[in-house]
């Protein structure tokens, strides 16, 4: 096996990896999105299905793909190129590579419109717009602040400029540099606003919401949902840590560290359903308001507690950073395959990437007032961009990863690479990857279809 680093760089640590796979993991996913998606699917059971595919999908996906990347050291193009053809597997699967690569470019047009309301937010906190808000006020807030083109185009641009700012620095200058302190003060955070809701006396509310199975609110597209958004929440399925794992050095066990990165993300997501589902009930919310959720509850909170104005803004801060951790990794596919394929500097292939991901950011932008009625099947130009990458091109994308390295390649070669050589593991590892992720993932798409 090729001993040497890749051309676009290393880390400089198995920690390092952890945190930059961390931050990629954790991230708008855990903090905005999970909280919404759930209350929109009705709560626990949602959670619990969520949790099985985390548990049997996406665990051993991340150990894969990390693996693949550290043989193939290149973008998820090459890497896939390169060992399609030792393989003697047909060149058909560097087509992974591609749609992989798009589709992260796909979700970082819209990533960055909601890193922007992060942005907006942090200026919210810090002017003391959130202290005495009611919950009707603070919908009202939400909804002037996406209800303006100008403002969303004019945060979503900030966003975009500070991701490629990044991105061009390359891995140990930039990427690096951006989680190591960050990511444990967010949970801090966090820690701080599940107390708060602890005092709202809604608290064991939230927490049967999340945690009693009910199975009333759940449909064939909650099952969708809720696979779709392990792979999401897990950077899974386009490549993201497949070309983080091109860094990552022969020494690190690719097994523990993609148990502790799940275990980590997971925690987060449940921490801020803990935060936010008790403010609802509290304050007469709707579980079920959308991608608007976070950005009706945590201002009431911060409104209502002493330092409110300080820790508001101390929240929004963070999770901007985590937001800005997950969409370098989102672009990190797109910028090198540029670099490889034509020769030009990190420089000039963020700037490409970032200026096309930026133009199309505008349709979702403009989703949340100018177009948010130009619909179709009652779906707005975001919500059918977020249902084609995450809930269609992510879990396709990862079971064709699975299918590769458990078919594929050979099984001395995966066993060695995954370091997996005593007890059930690896057998373990073997079953899901080749078994268990293509038939879950194809039954849960057909039942989806069918629910159509
Ligand atoms: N996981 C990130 C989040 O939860 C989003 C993300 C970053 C992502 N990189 C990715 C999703 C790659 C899918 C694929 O916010």
């Amino acid at each position: 096996m090729d001993h040497s680093p890749s051309r676009h760089g290393q880390w400089s640590s198995r920690l390092a990896f952890i945190l930059a796979a961390t931050g990629s993991a954790v991230g708008l996913g855990n903090i905005w999105k999970f909280p919404y998606i759930t209350g929109e699917n009705g709560g626990s059971a949602f959670v619990l299905v969520y949790l099985l595919c985390v548990a049997a999908l996406g665990v051993p996906l991340m150990m894969a793909e990390v693996m693949l990347g550290r043989y193939g050291k290149q973008t998820p193009i090459n890497t896939m190129r390169m060992l399609a053809k030792k393989a003697q597997a047909g060149q058909g699967w560097q087509f992974l590579g591609w749609a992989g690569t798009l589709a992260g470019f796909l979700i970082l047009t819209y990533y960055s419109v909601i890193g922007g309301w992060t942005l907006g937010y942090v200026f919210y906190a810090v002017s003391g717009r959130f202290s005495g808000l009611s919950g009707e006020g603070a919908s009202g807030l939400f909804g002037n602040f996406v209800g303006s083109p100008l403002v969303q185009v004019g945060w979503h641009t900030v966003f975009m400029l500070m991701t490629m700012w990044i991105i061009s620095r390359g891995v140990r200058r930039g990427l690096e540099k951006a989680v190591t302190t960050l990511m444990p003060a967010l949970v801090v955070l966090l820690l701080i606003m599940v107390g708060y809701a602890m005092t709202t006396g809604f608290f064991l509310k939230g927490v049967a919401f999340l945690f009693t199975p009910d199975f009333s609110h759940f449909s064939e597209t909650s099952m969708l949902t809720a696979m779709g958004h392990a792979f999401f929440t897990l950077s899974l399925g386009m490549g993201a840590i497949m070309m983080y794992g091109a860094y990552v050095p022969e020494t690190t066990s690719i097994g523990t560290t993609s148990l502790v990165i799940a275990i980590v993300d997971t925690v987060v997501a449940l921490l801020a359903g803990l935060a936010i589902f008790p403010i609802v009930f509290a304050h007469g919310l709707e579980p079920g308001a959308g991608p608007s959720l976070i950005f009706e509850t945590l201002p009431v909170a911060f409104g209502d507690i002493a330092g409110g104005t300080l820790l508001g803004t101390l929240f929004f801060v963070l999770l901007m950073i985590a937001a800005w951790t997950s969409s370098i990794s989102l672009v990190e596919p797109a910028v090198t395959m540029l670099i490889e394929r034509f020769n030009v500097t990190r420089l000039q292939a963020s700037a490409w990437v970032g200026l096309t991901a930026w133009l199309l950011g505008f349709a979702t932008a403009f989703s949340f007032n100018v177009w948010s009625e130009v619909t179709v099947l009652g779906m707005t130009f975001f919500d059918h961009l977020d249902f084609l990458t995450s809930n269609l091109m992510l879990p396709l994308g990862g079971v064709g990863i699975a299918m590769f390295a458990g078919w594929c390649m050979t099984t001395e070669s995966t066993r060695t690479a995954l370091g997996l050589h005593q007890g059930p593991w690896y057998s373990l590892w073997l079953f899901l990857i080749r078994f268990v992720a293509p038939v879950a993932v194809s039954i849960v798409l057909l039942h989806a279809v069918g629910a159509f």
